[in-house]
């Protein structure tokens, strides 16, 4: 294979932002979209010079070599079912699905076809979460406390539950890929909630604790009750060591004066997991930081938050295992 062929499900803003990406590689090929609203399906493939094909099997037919599914959380599950089944490489946006249940049914038709899959939790192809790893290796972590302090995005479905699964599910698993990576298994969490978003019945606020595996503990705060994105990010202590990472910046103090702080590029991560995707299904890579099987234990974790707040009960985390 020479170039990589892609198609898109889902035409919506996630899949434009791939989409001007992928063009700038010139091994990869935009080939065809579907999306079940013809009218974003036939404007994106005007923008960026494919085909617009009426459903799914429509891609496996235009002979692509990857497809990258762009839909919202409660519409993952048949396309992935399908591409799989036709051996067709998968990058899936976070969150993988609304549940539990579809993501377990998409990793085992996944694993049975032996298809590469990636998920966007780009945030681990940042140099700052890189070299936060460094400056955490061997120092047992105490202590994680997650941010998510926004607006509510502007797309329709987000603030119904049923479409969404809500803000720990939906926006503020990106923060709990990176606990997951930098700090380790969650082996339970509690949460409470407080509040409705407008127009919905999403929790406005929520709140959890976490107690990791290897004994450190965290909590998550989240929020879209703002007009505007306040905060989101991780800090984490050890012993005599603070960290404190955010989507612009990385600060590490440790006693020493100054604190170290270095910017984050946001905008090289999202790059960088678009392309190591690529390299991987051209063969010249044979594993990439974010597999949906990784992903598929964020996605338990966020869905175990949401079960402790809308249950009222502690929940508790099974066959944790360490992160890549
Ligand atoms: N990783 C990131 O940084 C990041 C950023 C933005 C969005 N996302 C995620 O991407 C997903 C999509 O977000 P968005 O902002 O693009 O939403 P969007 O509403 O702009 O686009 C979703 C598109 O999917 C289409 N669609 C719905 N059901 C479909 C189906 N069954 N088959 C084909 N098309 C279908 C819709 O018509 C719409 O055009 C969300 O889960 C979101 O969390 C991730």
């Amino acid at each position: 294979m020479t170039g990589c062929r892609i198609g898109f499900v889902g035409a919506g803003g996630v899949a434009m932002r791939h989409a001007r990406m992928l063009s700038g590689f010139v091994d990869a090929e935009l080939v065809a979209v579907t999306d079940t609203d013809p009218g974003r399906a036939q404007a994106f493939a005007a923008e960026f010079g494919l085909r617009a094909v009426p459903e799914v099997p429509g891609l496996v037919e235009a002979g692509v070599d990857a497809a990258y599914v762009c839909v919202p959380p409660d519409a993952h599950g048949p396309a992935e079912e399908t591409l799989a089944a036709a051996r067709i490489a998968l990058f899936v946006e976070k969150p993988i699905a609304l549940d539990d249940t579809v993501a377990e049914g998409v990793a085992t038709a996944l694993d049975r076809a032996g298809v590469l899959a990636s998920v966007g939790h780009h945030w681990r192809y940042s140099a700052a979460v890189e070299q936060a790893r460094q400056v955490l290796a061997g120092r047992p972590v105490r202590l994680a406390l997650g941010t998510w302090l926004d607006k509510v995005p502007p797309v329709p479905w987000w603030v119904h539950r049923a479409q969404s699964g809500g803000q720990v599910v939906e926006q503020a698993i990106h923060v709990l890929d990176l606990a997951r990576l930098l700090v380790g298994e969650v082996a339970e969490v509690h949460a409470f909630a407080d509040g409705t978003a407008p127009g919905g019945d999403v929790d406005g606020a929520t709140v959890a604790t976490l107690r990791f595996a290897g004994g450190a503990v965290g909590t998550l705060a989240a929020t879209c009750l703002l007009g505007w994105k306040h905060r989101a990010g991780l800090e984490i202590f050890a012993d005599d060591l603070a960290l404190s990472l955010g989507e612009d910046t990385l600060e590490i103090r440790d006693g020493s004066e100054p604190p170290r702080a270095r910017p984050v590029d946001r905008d090289a991560a999202k790059r960088a997991a678009d392309r190591d995707f690529v390299d991987a299904v051209l063969g010249r890579t044979d594993t990439v930081r974010t597999p949906y099987t990784d992903a598929l234990r964020t996605h338990r974790l966020a869905c175990a938050i949401a079960c402790a707040a809308t249950q009222r009960r502690t929940v508790r985390l099974e066959g944790g295992a360490d992160v890549p």
